[in-house]
């Protein structure tokens, strides 16, 4: 006989519901984008958001021209504030592959984690209610993201924008010793070439690598070069900043190194530093009048009086280089020509300045190298090396602060450029840069900075640049050429959005480079009711 059994009835119904939500859910999922549809763009990224200073420039360029923006990568550091506090952008953080993960050995440890990426970028990029009208992905990592991102993209009619830092294979290729012709790496390229061939468009850091994209895989789609620029934050520092810095920020820290005991000139923080003096402070400290802009007056609390913030005279010259320590960096170089520099110095009779060489970021050769320059350094009279440790804020106020930067970078595929001497000429300070081959796009010598080949070159660029310092010409001409361009007389960015290349004697910010370049890949496709 039949009856009904409620007990087994509603098991049955709540899978009844699911199937329905679920059915519902795919419906949508698969609905085309509809023309009324906001503009949208969700930008992926397989690695920390913070440390993806290029993909957190993008949203906000995005966001800037109105478009919603869905940025998706891994939490870890801080994004740029300005991320942060926008209504337009939203930011999913993917979950953290397990760490037991790293226990295992590469070959099973991989597969693994791919597997679970896989699952989480898609369930982000499926959880965006609106299919995005652009997918931005950042290559590499490649595996498993541009496949990823070319099935949603075909799924949701979404227009993928490749931004291609590197290639992912050959970065692959340097855990097996550089072995191209290695299995794995044979797979790699192929996925890589496979998903990556054709998209709406092509993005490039530079032109050296879009020429060996396009001609190593015949790349289908729009191609555009965007050079690497700082974002808008970034400024040479004011000397009340300077004074900041190093009067109150860094004072501790500078204090606790040995070796500049009786290097620095007397100071007496927080009224006066090695850099920076008040006129308030010590009468007998000379006032530089090479200040790069216009001193700033303040009432500060701690005087409460109107000061008058300068740089000193008697100031060393500040050179600073970041660095991570890797063996692709060349600390050799630096040692050599400092040593020839202390020596050029001490023969030159008060012509050449005292200079301190700050060195940011950690790494593991840091500790090698900082002995080696300890032991040199306590014969020297004119030079002094130090590694110092910085907050992200303080950074940009650092090299905003120094004389000359420098760059001894050398490019594993030689096909990208050191991100730090796009900081360094954002902060408006000129640099020294080790030659490899496509630096040029970045550094023109003579201009924004100088390329040496090797020690000798660069003690000699050293003493070119700060012969007489503070007032030394050559150092101000390359600073003037770093002038942010909207203080200097040229036409705004928009008139020329029609030329192809920029004006050789244009250093553009990101924004303008952005306006230049890539807002008319998105605009091109404007949908408009009735049009
Ligand atoms: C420092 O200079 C400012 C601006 O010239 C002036 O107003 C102020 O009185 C000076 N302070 C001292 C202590 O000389
Ligand atoms: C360093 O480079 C310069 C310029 O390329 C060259 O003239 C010079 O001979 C080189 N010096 C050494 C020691 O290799």
């Amino acid at each position: 006989m039949f009856t009904l059994d409620y007990e087994a009835a509603i098991p049955r119904l709540v899978v009844a519901i699911v199937v329905l939500w679920l059915t519902w859910k795919l419906v949508a999922f698969f609905k085309p984008r509809n023309q009324h549809t906001l503009r949208s763009v969700a930008i992926v990224v397989l690695g920390d958001i913070g440390r993806s200073p290029r993909m957190m420039y993008h949203a906000e360029s995005f966001a800037d021209n109105d478009f919603f923006t869905d940025l998706i990568g891994y939490g870890g550091s801080e994004p740029i504030p300005s991320l942060l506090n926008r209504p337009r952008v939203r930011i999913h953080y993917l979950l953290e592959p397990p760490k037991w993960l790293r226990a295992l050995p590469f070959i099973v440890s991989a597969p693994i984690k791919i597997t679970l990426q896989i699952i989480y970028v898609f369930s982000e990029l499926f959880t965006i209610p609106n299919p995005p009208e652009f997918i931005l992905v950042q290559n590499p990592p490649s595996i498993p993201t541009l496949a990823i991102v070319w099935t949603v993209a075909r799924m949701r009619g979404s227009k993928v924008i490749i931004d291609w830092h590197n290639t992912g294979y050959t970065i692959l290729a340097m855990r097996f010793l550089g072995n191209t012709r290695h299995p794995l790496v044979l797979v790699a390229k192929w996925f890589e070439r496979t998903f990556g061939r054709a998209a709406y468009a092509h993005l490039f850091v530079t032109n050296a690598m879009r020429e060996f994209l396009v001609k190593q895989w015949d790349l289908q789609g729009l191609k555009v070069v965007l050079h690497d620029r700082p974002p808008r934050r970034f400024h040479q520092t004011t000397p009340q900043g300077v004074h900041d810095l190093f009067a109150v920020k860094l004072q501790k820290s500078l204090s606790a190194q040995p070796s500049l005991k009786g290097f620095l000139p007397a100071s007496d923080p927080p009224y006066s530093s090695a850099f920076t003096a008040t006129n308030a402070s010590l009468s007998d400290i000379r006032i530089s009048n090479d200040s790069p802009s216009p001193p700033t007056s303040v009432i500060d609390p701690i005087y409460s009086q109107v000061q008058l913030t300068l740089l000193r005279e008697d100031r060393p010259a500040l050179l600073v280089s970041s660095t991570s320590w890797t063996p692709d960096e060349d600390f050799s170089i630096l040692l050599v020509a400092l040593r020839e520099y202390e020596s050029r110095a001490a023969a030159a009779d008060k012509k050449l300045p005292k200079i301190l060489v700050v060195l940011t970021g950690k790494g593991p050769l840091r500790d090698k190298y900082m002995s080696e320059v300890g032991e040199l350094q306590k014969k020297w009279k004119w030079v002094r090396c130090i590694s110092m440790w910085l907050e992200a804020e303080d950074y940009p106020v650092l090299l905003g602060s120094a004389d000359l930067g420098i760059c001894l970078h050398t490019s594993s595929s030689a096909l990208d450029l050191p991100m730090k001497v796009v900081d360094m000429f954002g902060c408006g300070l000129p640099v020294c840069a080790l030659n490899f081959k496509c630096l040029h796009e970045l550094v023109k010598n003579g201009k924004n900075g100088l390329i040496f080949e090797n020690a000798s070159e660069f003690a000699e660029q050293m003493e070119t640049l700060l012969t007489g310092f503070p007032n030394c010409p050559r150092l101000i001409e390359l600073r003037a050429y770093l002038q942010p361009t909207s203080e200097r007389p040229t036409s705004p960015p928009h008139h020329l959005a029609s030329s192809p290349e920029p004006p050789e004697d244009i250093w553009e910010s990101w924004d303008d480079n952005w306006a230049r370049f890539v807002r008319p890949l998105i605009l091109k496709d404007v949908r408009r009711d009735g049009a």
